[in-house]
C-alpha cells in the first residue's frame, strides 16, 4: 500500500442516480472506511450534514454523495492525493457519475471540491492558492470546470468544518437550503442588472431617481480626498456609476445625493463623512444602513457587504474583482465592481426592511 493511504478500502459513492443535488466531499475518513459497506458521509459529519440538510428540507437520502478520491488519506490529510494516481482515478470517477446521474446542482463541500470543481480559490501573495479561499465563495454558485457543461456547483463549508466550528452552522444551513432553490432549475442565475457607466440620458435618470422613494449608493476613491466613482441605483436593476473621467459626474451625483429621496448604503457612515469632509456635500435622508440592520436583526454575524451578499443575493463572491482592477487598470472592472456594490446593498437592503416589518411591524 502506498505510503500516503491510510487503507486499500475503496468508499464508492452512495445515493440515488436520479438524483437533483449531488455532495462532492474530499476523501473518506475512518467511520466511512468500516462501514459495511463502506459508503461516504456517515460518520460524525456525515452525520451533520443530514441533520442540517433536513432543516434546509433536502433529505440526505435524495442526495448523491461522493468525494473527489475514493480512497482515505493519511491522517484525513487530502494534501497527501494530490498529485497521485488516486486523486487522478477518483476525478475521473466522479466526471462519470456527473454526466451519470446528471444533476442540477453539484455542492462542493470545502475548499478542495471548490477547486476541483470549479477552479476556484482564495490567493496568496496575489496568486492563486488551490484548496484555500472557501470561506469568502461559500455560498457562490460557479460554473463546472470539471465537466464542461456540467451542472452548475454550489460552494459551501466541510461539514467536519461546521461540526468543529459550530458559530458557522446558521450559513451551512443557509447554503444548503440555496441549494435545495438552485435544484429546482438547471442555469445559473445572477441577480440581473444593467451597468449604466456615464450615461448620456443621465439628467433624465437623475430626475427619475429624485423622485424615487429609495437610492443606494456607494463611492469607490482612489485615496484619501479623491473620488473614483459614485453608483447608485433607484431600482435596485440599472446600476447608474458617475466616473471620474465625466466633468460633470459630480455635478449630477451631488444631485442625487442631496435629493429627498431616501437613501441606503453599507457603511454609509465612511461615505457620507467623505462626501461632506472632501467634497461639501449634505448628507440627505439618510435611512438605512445593510451594515447596522446586519448588526440589529443578526448581531452574532458578520457584518461585511461579502458575507451580506453570500447570504441576501445571488451573486456569487466578488470582492477580489477590486483587486483585479488594481492589477490590470482596467476601469470597466472598478465600475462593474461598484454597480455589484450598489446593486446588492439594494437587495439587501429591501430583504432586511421586510424582515424588521415582520419582527416589528
Ligand atoms: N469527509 C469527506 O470529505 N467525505 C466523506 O465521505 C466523509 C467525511
Amino acid at each position: 500500500m502506498r505510503d500516503y493511504l491510510a487503507s486499500t478500502t475503496k468508499v464508492p459513492p452512495f445515493g440515488p442516480t436520479n438524483a437533483a443535488i449531488m455532495g462532492v466531499g474530499e476523501a473518506p475518513g475512518g467511520e466511512e472506511i468500516d462501514h459495511n459497506p463502506p459508503r461516504p458521509f456517515v460518520g460524525k459529519s456525515g452525520q451533520l450534514l443530514g441533520n442540517q440538510s433536513g432543516r434546509a428540507g433536502i433529505p440526505k437520502r435524495k442526495m448523491f454523495l461522493t468525494n473527489l478520491s475514493p480512497l482515505r488519506p493519511k491522517g484525513n490529510k487530502f494534501v497527501r492525493l494530490i498529485g497521485n494516481e488516486e486523486l487522478t482515478f477518483g476525478l475521473e470517477a466522479l466526471k462519470e457519475d456527473i454526466l451519470r446521474v446528471n444533476p442540477k446542482v453539484i455542492i462542493a463541500f470545502g475548499g478542495w471540491p471548490m477547486y476541483y470543481l470549479t477552479g476556484q480559490c482564495g490567493l496568496k501573495n496575489n496568486k492563486p492558492n488551490p484548496g484555500s479561499g472557501i470561506l469568502a465563495r461559500r455560498g457562490s454558485v460557479y460554473e463546472n470546470t470539471l465537466v464542461e457543461g456540467g451542472p452548475k456547483v454550489l460552494c459551501t463549508l466541510h461539514p467536519a468544518y461546521v461540526y468543529r466550528t459550530p458559530k458557522v452552522k446558521p450559513f451551512f444551513v443557509h447554503d444548503l437550503g440555496r441549494a435545495k432553490e438552485e435544484s429546482l432549475f438547471r442555469d445559473i442565475r445572477y441577480p440581473p442588472y444593467e451597468l449604466l457607466v456615464d450615461p448620456p440620458d443621465i439628467d433624465v435618470l437623475v430626475t427619475e431617481a429624485m423622485q424615487s422613494e429609495w437610492i443606494s449608493f456607494d463611492i469607490e476613491t482612489f485615496g484619501p480626498g479623491e473620488m473614483s466613482c459614485f453608483g447608485f441605483t433607484f431600482d435596485g436593476k440599472r446600476a447608474i456609476v458617475l466616473t471620474f473621467q465625466n466633468p460633470y459626474a459630480w455635478q449630477w451625483a451631488k444631485q442625487v445625493f442631496e435629493c429627498q429621496a431616501k437613501k441606503i448604503a453599507q457603511y454609509g457612515t465612511y461615505d457620507c463623512m467623505f462626501l461632506e469632509f472632501f467634497y461639501g456635500w449634505k448628507k440627505t435622508n439618510f435611512a438605512h444602513d445593510t451594515y447596522i440592520g446586519a448588526a440589529n436583526l443578526e448581531p452574532g454575524f458578520p457584518k461585511g457587504l461579502d458575507f451580506l451578499t453570500s447570504i441576501n443575493t445571488t451573486f456569487a463572491f466578488y470582492k477580489e474583482e477590486r483587486k483585479e482592477w488594481k492589477k490590470t487598470g482596467d476601469y470597466h472592472t472598478l465600475w462593474d465592481y461598484n454597480a455589484k456594490d450598489v446593486i446588492s446593498t439594494w437587495i439587501t437592503a429591501m430583504t432586511q426592511m421586510e424582515e424588521i416589518r415582520e419582527l416589528y411591524g
